[in-house]
C-alpha cells in the first residue's frame, strides 16, 4: 500500500467510494496550475473526462507563484488546503484527491504534505480521504505514457528525424527516478527520441550533441508535461538564445515545435482516471488488511 495511502487511513473512518451516496463524494484535481488560458484547455480536458464520474469537482493548483498571479488578475484558483476546506463546506463526507502531476516530485510531495496537515488541523469532517497518484508510478503507466506519446508525434516525422520531449524534472521527491526509467523506455524503441528535461539530471546539453553525432537534418520538440504552458512555450519553443529550438538551429539543425500538452491526450487522461479508481480500491483493500 502507498505511504501517503497508510497515513491518510489513519486519519479517516473506512469506506468504500463506490457505497457511498454520489452527492456526498467530491473529486480534488490537483495540478501544478497554469495561468495562461490556451494552456488551460489541457487541464480542462482532463476535467472533462472526470465528468464522467459523476461527483463534483474542485480544482487546486499546487504552484504558490501560479495562484498569487491569478488571483491577481481576479481568477483565483483553490490551494490544497483551500479545495479541502470548500469540500467541507459542500458537505463532502468522501473525498478523492488526483494529483495531475506527471512524477511525484516537489509539487505531488507540498499536496501529500497539505493533506496531511489539513486533516490534522481539522479532523473528523470527513469520513474518506484518498490521494490517486500522478501520472508515472507503475511499468503499466509507463508502457501507456510512451505509446500515447509515440502516438501523438506528427506523421509528417520521418525515421531519420529526432524527437525531443521536454520534461519537467526535478531532483525532489521520488520523481527524477521515474524520467530516468522514461528515457531509457523512449530510447529503447526509437534511439532518435530523447527526453530531457528542464531540472533534474536529464539535461538538454547531454541531448544535443547526441543529435549532432547521429546527423540529424530536423527535430521534433514536444512537451513532455501536462500543460504547455512558459517552459514549453519560452523555454522549448521560444525566440530567444538558449532555448532548445534557438539552440538546434544553432547546430545546424531545424526544430518543429509542437505546443501542446499532454492532458489533451485521451490515453493520458485514461492513466490519471485508473489512478483514481486504483487508491479507490486500495482503500477498500485497506478496510480488509487492517
Ligand atoms: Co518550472
Amino acid at each position: 500500500m502507498s505511504r501517503i495511502l497508510s497515513l491518510l487511513l489513519m486519519c479517516c473512518l473506512l469506506m468504500p467510494l463506490n457505497a457511498v451516496a454520489a452527492e456526498k463524494a467530491v473529486t480534488i484535481l490537483a495540478a501544478f496550475g497554469t495561468s495562461d488560458a490556451e494552456a488551460e484547455k489541457a487541464l480542462l480536458a482532463i476535467g472533462d473526462a472526470y465528468k464522467k464520474n459523476n461527483q463534483p469537482i474542485i480544482w487546486t493548483y499546487s504552484s504558490n507563484i501560479i495562484r498569487a498571479k491569478l488571483a491577481k488578475e481576479g481568477r483565483p484558483v483553490f490551494s490544497m488546503s483551500e479545495a479541502l476546506d470548500k469540500a467541507a463546506s459542500m458537505g463532502a463526507t468522501n473525498v478523492l484527491i488526483q494529483s495531475l502531476h506527471v512524477i511525484p516530485a516537489e509539487e505531488f510531495c507540498k499536496i501529500e504534505r497539505m493533506v496531511i496537515e489539513n486533516l490534522i488541523a481539522k479532523p473528523g469532517r470527513f469520513e474518506s480521504v484518498i490521494l490517486g497518484h500522478s501520472l508515472l508510478e507503475s511499468g503499466q503507466d509507463l508502457q501507456e505514457v510512451v505509446d500515447a506519446t509515440f502516438a501523438a508525434i506528427p506523421k509528417e516525422r520521418t525515421a531519420q528525424e529526432a524527437v525531443v520531449l521536454m520534461g519537467h524534472g526535478n531532483n525532489r521527491g521520488p520523481g527524477d527516478l521515474t524520467l530516468i526509467a522514461a528515457d531509457n523506455a523512449f530510447q529503447k524503441r526509437d534511439p532518435l527520441v530523447h527526453l530531457a528535461s528542464v531540472e533534474g539530471v536529464l539535461t538538454f546539453n547531454d541531448v544535443l550533441p547526441e543529435l549532432v553525432k547521429a546527423g540529424v537534418k530536423r527535430v521534433w520538440l514536444m512537451p513532455f508535461m501536462i500543460v504547455a504552458g512558459d517552459h514549453a512555450k519560452n523555454d522549448m519553443a521560444g525566440p530567444e538564445a538558449d532555448s532548445w529550438a534557438s539552440q538546434i538551429r544553432a547546430a545546424g539543425m531545424e526544430p518543429i515545435s509542437i505546443v501542446k500538452g499532454m492532458g489533451h491526450n485521451p490515453a493520458i487522461q485514461n492513466i490519471f482516471l485508473r489512478h483514481s479508481a486504483n487508491a479507490a480500491d486500495d482503500l477498500v483493500t485497506g478496510k480488509k488488511n487492517k
